[in-house]
């Protein structure tokens, strides 16, 4: 009897049977998973599900050595985004690793527990500890895997992707180089996809920097965005690093690139949704559309070089990032060309304090390994490994991405400085001051 001319009497009543094809589980976005598993049977299940098409964009590691292993590790590593454990320990015992595991957590780091008991107990006192989700063992493959893409999914309150914009407070002040060193230092020393976006359409040098001629890139994405998903996203996105992919800028000028206010909503959307980490690198130019990517990041970096229009620049972008996101951390300034020979300029203390801000970082002027780097395509620390400059990068990194509090108590006790004063008065008098200091 073929198939086509069985009729089934009893076809409405059968539950529908479940198809090795079906969409049981969504894709897992471009996350690092380190699993640590205490069986082997818990072991394979994860090996299988790490080598899953859903699971291709992420990044996993599977070891052995369950939840005590794992808070020993992490003791000397950064952590990835989803952590893993399996754990054959009592309530008590689990409970107890888990708190010295949540003490070596970087910041938006998860941890999926997967536990050998059915106890509500456990399962009440895990999500109180903040674990995203509670298995219990055997679990198969496709279990594991639609568990991490629901603790990832799109419609939660919080999205994947954490945004950093990088702007000047003037052009030329080095916010692009201080974005692509700092997106690629993420990218190696946490070992987690980062996404560097290049916002200056026209100009941007994201691919010059990195050494790459991509023909595909930001302006497909942004003029294309109707059609923008995943999938495509994958084919714009340039690899530059195991960690570090770029959508670049196409840098030409057949266009004008005059956007909406709306444009890059989806985009972002889209972005977030599939890396952890999103830098966007933006034009120092003020649309709406700037405005608006620099209002709806999560956290804004102003590079700012030491001179009174870069001052008052500053000044403005951070009270208006303040003032406008009461609820959110300031802005992070870094000043950048700090002792450009013969020039005047003004103390980094005193800059940070007019603004009441101290500033992140202070990065020295360095034409030489600058330029080197810049007519390279190379990062600093690829033009020089040896660079002090290079632990600042590292140095920004761990502060913006909350790994790091700022250094040298340079938080509180801020004084406003008398160039603060000066700097108001000169604004409502129009007038102009000779209030820099030599360096
Ligand atoms: N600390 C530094 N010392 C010396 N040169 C630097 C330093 N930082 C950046 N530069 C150089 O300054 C120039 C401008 O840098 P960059 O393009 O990053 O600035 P920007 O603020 O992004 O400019 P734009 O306004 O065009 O976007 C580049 O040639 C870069 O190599
Ligand atoms: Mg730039």
């Amino acid at each position: 009897m073929g198939a086509l001319d069985f009729d089934d009497p009893f076809a409405d009543d059968r539950p529908e049977m479940p198809s090795q094809f079906a969409p049981v589980a969504r894709p897992v976005p471009r996350i690092t998973v380190q699993a640590f598993c205490d069986t082997p049977d818990v072991a394979g299940t994860l090996d299988m599900a790490a080598s899953d098409r859903r699971m291709a964009r992420a990044h996993t590691k599977v070891h052995t050595g369950g939840i005590t292993a794992a808070a020993e590790f992490y003791r000397s590593a950064p952590t990835p985004n989803l952590i893993v454990v399996e754990s054959r320990l009592s309530r008590e015992e689990l409970l107890a690793h888990l708190d010295d595991l949540a003490e070596v957590c970087d910041a938006g780091t998860k941890v999926l527990v997967i536990g050998h008991s059915n106890d509500v107990v456990t399962y009440r006192e895990l999500l109180k500890r903040g674990v995203s989700e509670y298995l219990i063992a055997p679990v198969d493959v496709m279990t594991v895997i639609a568990a991490i893409a629901d603790i990832y999914r799109e419609d939660g309150e919080s999205k994947l992707g954490h945004v950093f914009a990088f702007v000047g407070a003037k052009g030329g002040v080095g916010s692009s180089t201080i974005a692509h060193n700092v997106a690629w230092t993420m990218a190696r020393a946490f070992g987690s996809d980062v996404l560097l976006a290049d916002l200056d359409l026209a100009f941007g040098t994201v691919a010059l920097d990195f050494n790459q001629d991509p023909p595909q890139g930001m302006a497909d994405a942004v003029f294309g965005s109707d059609r923008l998903d995943e999938v495509l996203l994958d084919r714009l996105l340039t690899k530059c690093e195991e960690h570090l992919s770029i959508l670049a800028a196409p840098a030409t000028l057949d266009k004008t690139y005059d956007f909406e206010e709306d444009s890059f909503d989806h985009v972002l959307d889209i972005v977030q949704s599939n890396v952890p980490t999103v830098v966007l690198d933006l034009p120092h130019m003020w649309t709406s559309w700037t405005r608006k990517l620099l209002l709806a990041a999560d956290d804004v970096i102003v590079t700012a070089t030491p001179d009174l229009a870069n001052l008052r620049n500053a000044k403005n972008l951070v009270d208006l990032l303040k003032q406008a996101r009461p609820n959110d951390t300031p802005p992070k300034l870094i000043l950048n060309k700090v002792g450009v020979p013969r020039q005047p300029e003004i103390k980094v203390d005193d800059f940070g304090a007019a603004l009441q801000l101290a500033p992140t970082a202070a990065i020295p002027f360095d034409p030489l390994l600058f330029g080197t780097a810049a007519n390279n395509g190379q990062m600093i620390a690829e033009a020089s490994a040896k660079s002090s400059i290079n632990d600042t990068f590292a140095e920004i990194a761990q502060i913006i991405t909350g790994r790091m509090e700022l250094k040298h108590g340079r938080k509180s006790g801020l004084s406003l400085a008398p160039l603060f004063e000066k700097l108001s008065v000169m604004q409502k008098s129009g007038k102009k001051s000779k209030s820099n200091k030599a360096a």
